[in-house]
């Protein structure tokens, strides 16, 4: 079997996610060329050193640039925080690489719109992994089927306690320059491509962004916190559907709550993904919602198990994304949300922003 280079930066969170994801995607799935993972870059080169040799990499360094004009690697994985996947994502596509891209795509909507031109005709794709769940696919295919009739409602949260505490200290993810917005970017990025790839185009929003805790400690004592904790929009769809979304880094409890459900005119289908591996499901005549476990039978499930309810996990996902990426890399599937489709996601995010700032319903067609 044919292998593939593969180079990732960054060994953190996302890193070791790709990493693993990687080199499962091979095992996982049938698939034309088997990852090689080539080289694996950190700014702090001493873990580079320590995770490539515990995670299989040939090769580790402190400089990305490097990795990028590495001739044996054709794909890289970008894993960095926020303000660096627009440099780093635009000097792999001049080096001619595939580029796999954390979300969200750039601090603001320029930098994506950069990203965006420059990728196309060309192999991307961004880090949206919770699209590929069993329950979510099984979701999209009912709604395809009209199983639910036409879709009148889209309701969306995405809530985490990750910065609930006001002691947890500031970082990059605080600050405008470094993170663009707050868990309007980080969460609400996810949400909104929920939104669009199972209720559709979105036309016209409102909302309001909020920051709950204004500052947090640094070495230097308190520094502001320059972006938002939460955020409530509402949605107008193409298709006539209304949406409400919700969105907090602060909402205590929650640890991956990116639930929603959408009401057709036959049905309503409710997914949560602190319970990703089941989809309930109500219609008309039914006493209550049917809980539907996943199972073989909800792709991308039977690749990795031939038993339902035995549960997939957040690696899985990923996963299956790298299955996917390559497969697309392959010319099998057209990749997605790859640059172009993560644009529309920051233009609706960018509207929200402009929404609140200036108290009215902002109309895509407006930015
Ligand atoms: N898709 C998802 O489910 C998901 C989940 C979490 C985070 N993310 C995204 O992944 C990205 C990374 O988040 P994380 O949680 O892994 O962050 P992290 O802080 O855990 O890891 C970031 C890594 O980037 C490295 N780094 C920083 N500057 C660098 C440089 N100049 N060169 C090389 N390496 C550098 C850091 O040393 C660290 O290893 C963010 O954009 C975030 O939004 C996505």
């Amino acid at each position: 079997m044919k292998s593939i280079g593969v180079g990732v930066i960054g060994t953190g969170f996302m890193g070791k996610a790709h990493a693993l994801a990687f080199a499962a995607a091979s095992q996982v799935f049938d698939l034309d060329r088997r990852p090689h993972l080539t080289a694996l870059a950190d700014a702090d080169e001493a873990r580079a050193r320590h995770c490539a040799e515990h995670w299989g990499f040939s090769r580790a360094t402190a400089d990305w640039r490097a990795l990028i004009a590495d001739p044996e690697i054709e794909v890289v994985a970008v894993a960095t925080p926020n303000y660096l996947h627009e440099e780093m994502a635009l000097a792999a596509l001049a080096a001619g690489k595939a580029v796999y891209c954390e979300k969200p795509m750039a601090t603001g909507l320029d930098g994506a719109r950069r990203m965006a031109e420059r990728a196309k005709g060309r192999p991307t794709l961004l880090g949206y992994n919770y699209l590929r769940g069993p329950a979510v696919g099984l979701m999209k295919s009912m709604i395809a089927a009209g199983e639910i009739g036409e879709i009148v409602a889209f309701k969306g949260r995405f809530a985490e306690d990750y910065m609930a505490d006001p002691a947890v200290p500031h970082s990059w993810r605080c600050v405008r320059a470094l993170a663009g917005s707050g868990a309007l970017g980080d969460l609400g990025s996810h949400l909104i491509g929920f939104a669009l790839h199972l209720a559709g185009d979105v036309q016209a929003v409102a909302g309001e962004v909020a920051t709950i805790i204004g500052q947090r400690r640094t070495a230097d004592g308190m520094t502001p916190v320059e972006n938002d904790d939460q955020v409530h929009a509402v949605l107008r769809f193409a298709n006539g559907a209304r949406g409400v979304i919700d969105i907090s880094r602060v909402a205590w409890g929650y640890k991956n709550h990116l639930a929603v459900e959408i009401t057709g005119s036959k049905g309503t289908l409710a997914f949560d993904q602190e319970r990703l591996n089941e989809l309930r499901l109500f219609r008309p005549g039914d006493s209550g919602f049917t809980t539907v476990l996943a199972g073989p039978r909800h792709p991308p499930y039977g690749a990795f198990s031939p038993a339902a309810g035995h549960q997939l996990g957040y690696g899985d996902l990923k996963t299956a994304e790298i299955g996917h990426l390559l497969r697309g890399i392959a010319g099998r599937e057209a990749l997605y949300p790859d640059f172009a489709a993560g644009l529309v996601i920051e233009r609706i995010a960018a509207a929200i922003e402009r929404a609140s700032a200036e108290r009215c319903w902002v109309d895509l067609a407006e930015l």
